[in-house]
């Protein structure tokens, strides 16, 4: 594997060998697999999980990584093409980014959309521009549209519970947040959830639809795998029979890279917070899932996040084991 960006690059059989590898490196850890490997990682976006699971997934697997953000002791990272850097920055990523992979046999970028413009976005231009400038294996640790390790160790967590691949259905719910969040992990969830085979409800508010070509994409993948992609803002009839509610708040697509406009709609839906009589028509076992950091109180209740329908903190180890698979993969792993 060289490159790990996006789950649809993979096919079944594919996704179950890094399934089953990752539950193998739980049973059976592998201390030298990767030893002398280095993994280089890149944060143009904050993160506590990404950041540390796949530090530790390296160190379980005997190899070592190094972590270079802006937040850092460094010289000021300028990303616009073309300019004059006269200002504050003192280094360009053209520079920087092949820099850093060049130390590491594996590069691990995270880069966050901008939120200007949708279909920038949705080609993931920015990521695109990064990950052009080197030709060592790279993880794609999130970008605009994507979050792969996320939806490995969502799949993986899934399982774990024995949640139905074929005849389980899955919510995913635009939940309300004071702020416009990225759309990479509502659209990523929602390919995964299809991909699985899992009969899948969007419930949003209206101005919050997720982009027609995401719901195609998934729409395809679900047919193609046993389920199936509905979308509804009607949250009792959302929530009937469902095994799993997905949380997240993303950024209204009807006013995308609007941020006034999109404050004001959201200002409206703060009972967008999961709540437990969200559960009256679910399955009395209705998971509750979250890819983390999620707000208390605002996004979801404590009595669910604390209650035994959260299933957010084996979920987050999830990435460590999850990320262990695709690094073992890449970087050439021997038991
Ligand atoms: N879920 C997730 O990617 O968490 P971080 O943003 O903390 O890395």
């Amino acid at each position: 594997m060289k490159v790990f960006n996006d789950l649809a690059d993979f096919s079944n059989d594919e996704i179950q060998a890094l399934l089953e590898l990752s539950n193998r490196l739980d049973a059976y850890p592998e201390p030298q697999a990767l030893r002398g490997k280095v993994l280089s990682l890149l944060f143009l976006s904050p993160s506590l999980r990404t950041l540390a699971s796949f530090q530790a997934a390296m160190t379980r697997l005997g190899g070592g990584s190094f972590v270079i953000s802006p937040d850092m002791s460094i010289h000021g990272l300028e990303t616009r093409p073309g300019i004059v850097m006269d200002g504050a920055a003192a280094e360009h990523i053209r520079e920087a980014v092949p820099v850093i992979a060049s130390y590491g046999d594996a590069i691990g970028i995270r880069a966050f959309a901008e939120r200007k413009n949708l279909e920038k976005d949705m080609a993931e231009q920015e990521f695109a521009a990064l990950t052009g400038l080197i030709d060592t294996p790279y993880i794609n640790m999130e970008s605009a549209m994507n979050h792969p390790c996320q939806n490995l160790a969502d799949w993986k967590t899934m399982d774990d519970l024995d949640i139905p691949s074929n005849g389980g259905k899955f919510v995913l719910s635009w939940a309300y947040h004071p702020k416009a969040l990225p759309l990479a992990v509502p659209a990523s969830t929602l390919y995964t959830a299809a991909r699985r085979g899992m009969d899948v409800t969007v419930l949003r508010p209206e101005g919050f639809e997720l982009p027609e070509p995401l719901m195609q994409k998934a729409s395809e993948a679900a047919a193609a795998n046993g389920g199936s992609v509905t979308e509804s803002d009607d949250r009792s009839e959302a929530m009937e029979g469902a095994h799993v509610i997905y949380a997240k708040s993303w950024s209204s697509t009807r006013h995308y890279g609007d941020r006034l406009k999109d404050q004001e709609l959201r200002n409206e839906l703060v009972d967008w917070c999961v709540d437990e009589p969200w559960f009256d028509n679910a399955r009395d076992d209705c998971r509750f899932m979250h890819c983390l950091p999620v707000r208390r109180g605002v996004v979801v209740s404590e009595p669910v996040l604390d209650g035994p329908r959260s299933v957010v903190i084996p979920e987050a180890r999830n990435r460590m084991l999850a990320q262990m698979a695709v690094l073992h993969q890449m970087l050439g792993g021997t038991s």
